[in-house]
């Protein structure tokens, strides 16, 4: 089989920058430590008997309120759900119009070294994307770092570029 080169002098490269902020913890606001610390509550309480790997998220809405989430693992492994997800599909179950503001998300495991920030997985990004743009404000994400420093990403979009988005598929019925 023979193939065409490909034109590499018609090739344009292209570039996406992403943007974060890192605070050390003392630096953050009270509310930004209380969400943290909702976080790292719920993260104890995950359910994680195969993986060890506990993560937590705690969501902040616009009326204050705080919704707090969970990784619930499961013997048939798929079954299992992600800590962002089991938050914000709650939160989005029981508060379906009221606006969320941030998310904070923590990871940690007794039996594994951690030595990166731990961000959430390409599917809570594109999960947690459609409530920003259902309520078209954005969502902020912190995450805990390594040893004393939080990342702050300022819309979900950030964290994931180029996310599948299509408003055609609203209009197919
Ligand atoms: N996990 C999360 O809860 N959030 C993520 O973003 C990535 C991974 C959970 C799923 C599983 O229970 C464990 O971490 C190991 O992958």
């Amino acid at each position: 089989m023979y193939l065409e080169p490909v034109n590499f002098v018609a090739m344009k490269e292209n570039q996406i920058q992403i943007h974060y902020n890192t605070y050390q913890w003392e630096e953050l606001s009270e509310s930004y430590k209380n969400l943290m610390d909702r976080s790292i509550a719920a993260q104890h309480n995950a359910y994680a008997p195969y993986s060890n790997f506990k993560v937590g998220a705690a969501i902040l809405l616009e009326d204050g309120t705080i919704f707090t989430g969970n990784n619930q693992e499961n013997a048939a492994y798929p079954s299992g759900l992600c800590a962002e997800r089991v938050a914000i599909f709650a939160c989005s179950a029981q508060n379906p119009n009221i606006k969320i503001k941030v998310i904070a998300i923590c990871a940690n495991s007794d039996k594994i070294d951690i030595n990166t920030v731990l961000a959430p997985c390409g599917s809570c990004r594109q999960a947690m994307y459609e409530y920003e743009s259902k309520q078209n404000a954005p969502i902020k994400v912190l995450l805990k770092g390594l040893d004393n420093e939080v990342v702050e990403f300022l819309c979900v979009e950030d964290l994931l570029p180029l996310v599948f988005q299509c408003d055609g598929l609203k209009k197919v019925r």
